[in-house]
């Protein structure tokens, strides 16, 4: 068996995805609306897995991290105190000749001119500043007064919140809140399918601290996300951390460093750790006219507590998920089957329960309906079994169970594991509990 995912294409997880239900463009029956995305029924539970891991990682597993659910829109004042409505913007620039509109940073991916004689270069009007926060109206009226913004990141309720969580919850420095939701970005140029969108999620986490201890948080957090990462099957050849340089850095961060992957189209920011320093704390604060700044009950010391982030992309996370797992294997036969080798925790469908034939159904829906008690099982009866066991290898389901003719008499069906094909048989009794086991052990 020879085995090659170093030359996956986009096209081919594009494909993959609209094919088998993952993800596709929004709207499609008019024809699509760009820079937004529809996950199906195998993308929103790969979706649904990854939230839940981290979920898992960052909220439960710690007792110093509380979660969150804060409504997408904020009182309109949060943007301009957090600095989205003086600064969010990205520099936009337009042919004069074909009327084609980029971000003036992307130019090189503009191609040619279809407008001018002659030349196929554009024509670029100058650039100027174009705000990315997608503007509603809250109320009957339409006017200045009525504007509100859906949230271009879900940190900021957080902050809004800190202090009735913080003492809700009885936390003290420091510690930290997460959440995982909506945000939007009104992007200029959407690209690489749902890498760049306009709306997508984010699974953002906010850890209040005492201003002598960034640098050991920051280094905390950098470290565990990258562990994070490591465990979603990311190799070192795939990931890698980059420091933000000084003129790069937004314009709250004081210190930055993305967690990039290599995608078909090149190594690109999944994550940004975020050194925020007291910038959003402190300027709520004023536009509020709020104290946030806290008391340390031990020291008396009064001070606005520092803040280190971390910020992943659940879409672009679950793109590198797809774009890692992806590929196509030569068998011994001469056959190539197509295979997404995701990691277990991730996988949309753990289970596919396949009857030999449809005359032994029964018993073998028993089975799943056993099964579904614990995890996402899917049932097939039609068509042969090696097209039905290749349906699976493509959509990553890890275990599939044959039932046959002997199971009606020995009471064992056949496990077959998806990377290795390797088949064992296994007592009916007992498989909830077997595939319980190799997944456990598997996270
Ligand atoms: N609160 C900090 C913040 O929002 P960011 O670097 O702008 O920082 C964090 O965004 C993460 O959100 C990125 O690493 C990326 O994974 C995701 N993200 C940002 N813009 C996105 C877009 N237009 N489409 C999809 N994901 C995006």
């Amino acid at each position: 068996m020879t085995e090659s995912n170093e030359t996956v294409r986009m096209d081919d997880v594009v494909s993959l995805c609209a094919r088998r239900g993952f993800i596709w463009q929004s709207s499609e029956i008019y024809g699509g609306i760009n820079g937004f995305w529809d996950y199906g029924p195998l993308g929103v539970e790969l979706k649904n897995n990854l939230k839940a891991l981290w979920w898992q990682k960052v909220v439960r597993e710690r007792d110093d991290v509380e979660g969150l659910d804060s409504s997408i829109i904020a009182h309109p004042r949060t943007w301009e105190a957090s600095g989205h409505v003086e600064h969010f913007s990205d520099p936009l620039v337009d042919c004069r000749a074909c009327k084609k509109r980029m971000r003036a940073d992307q130019l090189d991916d503009a191609g040619a001119c279809p407008a001018r004689q002659g030349t196929s270069e554009h024509d670029w009007t100058p650039a100027r500043n174009f705000n990315l926060m997608l503007k509603t109206f809250v109320g009957a009226q339409e006017d200045a007064a009525a504007t509100a913004f859906l949230r271009a990141e879900t940190c900021q309720s957080i902050f809004l919140d800190a202090k009735r969580v913080r003492e809700s919850a009885r936390q003290k420095i420091p510690f930290g809140i997460a959440q995982i939701g909506k945000a939007f970005r009104n992007e200029i140029n959407p690209r690489n399918f749902t890498f760049r969108s306009r709306e997508f999620e984010q699974a953002e986490m906010e850890f209040f601290i005492h201003p002598s201890e960034r640098e050991k948080w920051f280094e905390h957090w950098l470290a565990e996300r990258v562990e994070f990462h490591r465990a979603l099957g990311f190799g070192d050849d795939r990931l890698r951390v980059r420091p933000h340089r000084p003129d790069e850095l937004a314009h709250y961060a004081n210190a930055a460093a993305d967690i990039e992957f290599r995608f078909p189209f090149g190594w690109q920011e999944i994550e940004g750790v975020h050194d925020r320093g007291d910038w959003d704390l402190r300027r709520h604060g004023e536009y509020s006219g709020k104290e946030l700044a806290i008391t340390d009950e031990l020291t008396k010391e009064r001070y606005v507590p520092m803040v280190i982030e971390t910020s992943v992309g659940v879409d672009r996370t679950c793109l590198a998920l797809l774009c890692n797992a992806y590929a196509e294997e030569k068998l011994d036969d001469g056959e190539t089957r197509t295979v997404l080798r995701l990691p277990l925790a991730v996988a949309p469908v753990k289970a596919a329960v396949l009857p030999l034939a449809k005359k032994i159904g029964e018993p073998a829906q028993e089975i799943a309906r056993e099964l579904r008690r614990s995890f996402n099982v899917f049932y097939d009866e039609a068509g042969n079994i090696g097209r039905r066991y290749r349906r699976q290898d493509e959509v990553g389901t890890p275990f599939c169970i044959t039932y046959d003719f002997d199971s009606e008499t020995d009471g064992k069906v056949t496990v077959r594991e998806r990377d290795s094909m390797a088949q064992e048989r296994i007592p009916v009794e007992g498989l909830r509990a077997h595939l319980q086991d190799r997944l456990e052990k598997a996270r």
